[in-house]
């Protein structure tokens, strides 16, 4: 599988690692595409050294990477999702690498998403809403949060799934 691995500026950054380096124990290729913020949380150097690939970011962007990026994915992943990025891909906008590249994949593609952010973040009705019209497109698979005690101290929904899970996600959508 080739992975266009999107990581958005959230907390879970750190669990992202290990979803890359799963899929490329597993024999994926993987590519990883940071938000400005998410390279706040990681390094892209992590990434880079475990994907043998430099990591795509709004920084570093070369002529047409969004377009290169979405013609060789086969699968993207965003993992974390921040509310942030679900809102911006919900409407559609195309602000930075991250959303440019989305809306650059073509509609064959799949898109897993994994959101993770506070409880009281995931329980928005706008961030609710904004999950439901993605996946009323047909193309984006919410790979929901886990509930346990999170980073900020609160109990409930808003873990990053599993990155095992993330990477089953992933393997799935691609046999269609
Ligand atoms: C310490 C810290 C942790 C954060 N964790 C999350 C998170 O888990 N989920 C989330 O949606 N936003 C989180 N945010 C807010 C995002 O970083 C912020 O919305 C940012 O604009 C997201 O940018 P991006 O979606 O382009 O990566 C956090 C912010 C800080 C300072």
């Amino acid at each position: 599988m080739r992975l266009l691995l999107c990581v958005t500026g959230g907390i879970a950054a750190y669990k992202a690692c290990e979803l890359c380096s799963l899929a490329v124990k597993a024999g994926h290729e993987v590519q990883v595409l940071m938000t400005r913020r998410a390279q706040d949380f990681v390094g892209p150097l992590t990434f880079a050294g475990l994907t043998g690939r430099p990591v795509l970011t709004d920084q570093a962007e070369a002529a047409m990477d969004h377009i290169h990026a979405a013609k060789w994915a086969e699968v993207a992943c965003v993992a974390p999702a921040t509310a942030n990025a679900l809102g911006k891909l919900a409407l559609g906008l195309a602000d930075d690498l991250l959303t440019t590249t989305l809306l650059a994949l073509p509609a064959s593609r799949p898109v897993i998403l994994g959101p993770a952010m506070n409880t009281e973040m995931w329980a928005q009705p706008v961030v609710q809403r904004n999950l439901r019209w993605l996946q009323e497109l047909g193309r984006f698979t919410v790979v929901p949060p886990t509930s346990k005690r999170l980073a900020c101290g609160d109990v409930g929904p808003g873990a990053l799934a599993d990155p095992a899970d993330l990477l089953a996600a992933c393997e799935a959508a691609l046999r269609g």
